[in-house]
Parts: structure tokens; sequence; C-alpha cells
């Protein structure tokens, strides 16, 4: 990981997705806070650095500012739309309330093609603008290389320096060659090569953990999921048999979820796979329970308890592996309320108890989970769990409205066997975030042949999602529905009816509960 651009966050909705950008490059990225000293920055040997947009207004009392002695380190800048701002105020020019907020499509008119940013893209692009203030005088040494219908500084530049400002924001999608821009940026200006591939990243990774661990065992809570599955299948590359991988079933599975992990990990891979079959322990605790927020309690103990005895038995280990990803450890600017920030506290259920003694091992957390899903091709994991939907900690549970009673979990499984299935066979499941069956706890009146029936309800829901924080439905075809319905009511015994879900989030939750 030699060469990487920093990138200052100024508190965007959107700095995650420049470091993804750049890294999409094959150029490593790192996101820091906006205020993080200039000699931390020059210590990181930065091959440039990015400015991120950002709500406040430069000259607000409180605007985030950074040490201005980042203008010194003889590295080149790229500012983003705040980030833009912040280069004016800082090296000499003005920025001013506009008269018009400029929010939504733009078109950019490149004025001077010899600018570096523009190299190889044509005279006028489509670009993506959020911003209220106003760029009205460009510091000495700039000039203007582009402009909007709205702004005669859309692009500005300090060749000398290799200084740039964008008034845009290059990293959306609504800017469709914006990725260019970025790579031009990385590659043209600050000389990056092509670096930050999975390969080299498993390499490196692998040397890496071989000299945390050394001869000492690892433990990894397996859950199946893309994460954890990732984790188990470098650290297996990296120490084989001093990792040992747990995996919990809690009875609140998915059809055929123990069977693959078990396939998968422990036949394919040889893993060492401590299976724990704790089904009955958990539905036992979850017995006449109905509350969402108790269910998910009960279940959260329940999984710290099994998993901390399963750690006494896997004999003594030194240290403890998670899948904790980069967005996770990011330290988030508070003032806009990161988004991406926000899921997973929300979410985790439980935690491990701070008694049990581990050192922590966390291969995964300096990737973004689009990464993590390439590592795991490139570790030969099937595309079945690398490309896996989201399921909650929680399992079934969550799905299940009402008693999480054995004969409740098997009428939501077998139902969710069919969407899966079907979904896979349109071709949209791994096209969109989620979908699943929810059984519902009315009954209602139906007939089937010549009998009357009084059975559940299965909800059916399909949604897409950039991080699930906000979602919308998928307008799933009508045959698809059809075949849906006609095949979980015919095939799940206790199921006589089937309604689809359309409630976007916000309003709704993705989840039912
Ligand atoms: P909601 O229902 O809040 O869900 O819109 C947002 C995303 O989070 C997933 N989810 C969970 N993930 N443990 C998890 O790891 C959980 O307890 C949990 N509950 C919800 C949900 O599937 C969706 O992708």
């Amino acid at each position: 990981m030699n060469e990487q651009i920093v990138i200052l966050d100024f508190g965007s909705q959107y700095t995650q997705v420049i470091a993804r950008r750049v890294r999409e490059c094959n150029v490593y990225s790192t996101i820091v806070h906006f205020n993080t000293p200039a000699a931390k920055i020059a210590a990181m040997k930065p091959s440039g650095i990015i400015l991120s947009g950002g709500p406040s207004s430069v000259y607000a009392p409180k605007a985030p500012l950074p040490d201005e002695n980042i203008f010194n380190l003889g590295v080149p800048v790229l500012g983003i739309c705040f980030g833009v701002q912040l280069l004016a105020q800082f090296l000499g020019g003005k920025v001013e309330k506009g008269q018009k907020r400029e929010y939504g499509k733009g078109t950019l008119t490149i004025k001077d093609k010899s600018c570096a940013l523009f190299s190889k893209l044509p005279k006028s692009l489509q670009v993506w603008n959020s911003h209220g203030d106003k760029l009205t005088k460009i510091p000495n040494g700039f000039k203007p290389v582009a402009v909007t219908e709205n702004s005669e500084y859309a692009a500005i530049e300090n060749r000398a320096k290799k200084f740039f400002g964008l008034q845009f924001h290059p990293e959306v999608v609504h800017t469709p060659r914006g990725k260019e821009i970025l790579a031009n940026f990385v590659h043209g200006v600050c000389g990056c090569g092509k670096n930050w591939t999975m390969r080299n990243y498993l390499e490196q990774a692998v040397e890496e953990i071989r000299a945390q661990v050394r001869q000492e065992k690892v433990i990894l809570g397996l859950s199946g999921g893309v994460d954890s599955s990732v984790a188990a299948a470098l650290l297996h590359k990296a120490i084989g048999s001093q990792l040992t991988c747990i995996f919990v079933n809690n009875g609140l599975l998915r059809a055929r979820e123990a069977d693959v992990v078990r396939e998968v990990f422990g036949r394919n891979f040889k893993m060492k796979l401590q299976y724990e079959n704790s089904s009955a322990l958990f539905l036992k605790k979850l017995k006449g329970v109905t509350d969402p927020e108790t269910k998910r309690k009960i279940i959260g103990r329940a999984f710290v308890d099994v998993f901390q005895a399963a750690t006494k038995r896997a004999g003594k280990a030194k240290f403890l592996a998670q899948g904790t990803l980069y967005p996770d450890v990011i330290e988030s600017v508070p003032i806009a309320g990161n988004p991406a920030a926000l899921i997973k506290s929300h979410h985790n259920v439980g935690g491990l108890p701070k008694n049990m003694k581990f050192q922590l091992v966390e291969p995964l957390k300096n990737l973004f989970k689009d990464e993590v899903r390439l590592l795991g091709l490139e570790l030969g994991l099937p595309k079945e769990i690398v490309w896996r939907q989201p399921f909650p900690g929680p399992g079934l549970a969550v799905r299940i409205l009402g008693e999480v009673s054995p004969k409740r979990c098997e009428i939501l499984r077998n139902a969710d066997a069919i969407v899966v299935e079907e979904m896979k066979a349109s071709g949209l499941y791994y096209k969109i975030w989620q979908s699943f069956a929810v059984l519902l706890p009315v009954r209602s009146v139906g007939v089937m042949g010549d009998e009357r029936t009084y059975d559940y309800t299965i909800a059916i829901r399909a949604v897409e999602s950039q991080d699930g924080m906000t979602a919308d439905w998928v307008k799933l075809p009508y045959d698809l529905l059809e075949k849906l319905a006609s095949r979980i009511i015919n095939e799940v015994k206790g199921v006589n009816r089937c309604v689809f879900d359309i409630t976007s989030k916000p309003p709704g939750t993705i989840e039912w509960e």
C-alpha cells in the first residue's frame, strides 16, 4: 500500500463514494477527519489530497476548516464542491452566497482542453451540482477551465501547484464521466499507478495476518454472511489450522443455510469448523414471545452464551477475528450525520461481552463491501456466498411477526426458499438488494379444493437499495409475482394468502419485525 490518496472529510454524504471511486481506479484511498494536522497527513505520504464536499458554508462561524499547511505539502490537491470553496477561502479567492441554489443536473463546458483533469473527455459533459454558495473570485495563480450554466468557475486550476477545484460532484453517478475526471486526477496529476487490486491486497493481507498472529490460535464467528465468510477464507489462507470457525445454528436460519456453510467451509476449504446446533435452545427461549425488541434481546443474549461456551470448547485462543469493514471504522464527521455510519450500530445484536479477553484480528477493516466481494471471489468462494443478499443476525425471527414457534419457522423457511429460488431463476436475485418472505400473524379464510381453510398470510418483499438506509420497492414482473404466490400457496402448508409489499423506506423499514 505505498501510494495513496488522502481524502479530507468535511461531512459530505458522498465522502465514502469519493473514496470508492478512487479505489475503483486501482488507487488506495483513506478518509481522514477534516482537521487532521498537516504533519500527520504528510506522514501518510499521500500522492494527492482530495477535499470532500460538505453541508457548511466556508464563511460560517463554525465551518469545518482544514489545517492550512496542507496547501504547503507540495502535494496535488483537488477540492470538490465545499472543497473548492475552501481552496478559494484559504488561497485568496472569494465565496459568497449564490443568487440561485444550483442543484441537480447541469452541463459543463470545458474552456481549456489542456487541463489535465479533462484529458480525453469531450468538450461538454453532464454533471451533478449541489451547492448554494458561489465562487465569485478565484485566487491568484488560478484560472477558470470550465463553466456551467450558473457558474463561471465550475472548474478551476493552478497548474504550477497542481491545485484543482470542481464546483460539481464528479463522484456521483449523475456525473456519468466523473470517474474519468477522478482517474485523470489520481493517475495523470498525482502519478499513481494501478496498484490497488484485490490480488495485491490478498498477498499483503496474508503477510500482515501472519505477522500479527504468529503461532497463536484464532477464533472466528462464522455466520455465512459475506463479511465473516470472506474473513474466514482469508484467515484460513494465512494461518490454516490455527483458525477455528464457530458456526452457530440458532434455528432461525434459512433453508440449506447450515448445509451450505458446512459444505463450503468444512468440506471444500477443509477449515476447522465447529458446528454448534443450538436450535432447540433458541426456540425454547423464544417460546410465547411476540414483542420484536424482546425477541432480539433474547437472541442476542443466547448467542453470546452459546458462542462463549463454544470458544471454551475450541481451546485456548489469543485472537478473535471479526469481519469489520472500512465504513465501520471511519470516524464520521457528525455535522452531516453520515448515514453509512449509522446502520451497523443500530442493528448489531448484542455484540460480545467485554470480559472475553481476546485481541482482535480485523483483516477487512480497510475494505469497502464491494471490495470484500472481489476479495471473496479471489479467494475462491462461490457466488452463492459472495453475492448473498443481506440477512439479519436474528435471522428469520425478525420476519416472523408474532410467536416464533418451530412450526411457524418451518412455514417461513419453506416460503422463503421459494422466493429465493424463483428470484434466482428470474435473474433478479443478484441484481437487487433484498428479496424475501415475511410471515404475518393474521389468518384469513380461503378455499382450497372443496375445503375451507383458515391459514396464514405471507408477504413478499423485494427492495432496491445502495446501503440499506433508504430503499425502494422493486416492481417485480406480474408473471413472477403470480408464480411466487401460486407456488407459496400450493406448496407451503399453513399459507393460503400472499400479498406484495409496496412500501418504500422511509417511511417503512426493509424488514417488517
Ligand atoms: P431495516 O429493516 O432497518 O433494515 O430497514 C436495514 C437493513 O439492515 C438489515 N438488518 C439487520 N442486519 N442485524 C443485521 O446484521 C439485524 O438485526 C438487522 N435487522 C435488519 C436488513 O436486512 C436491511 O438490509
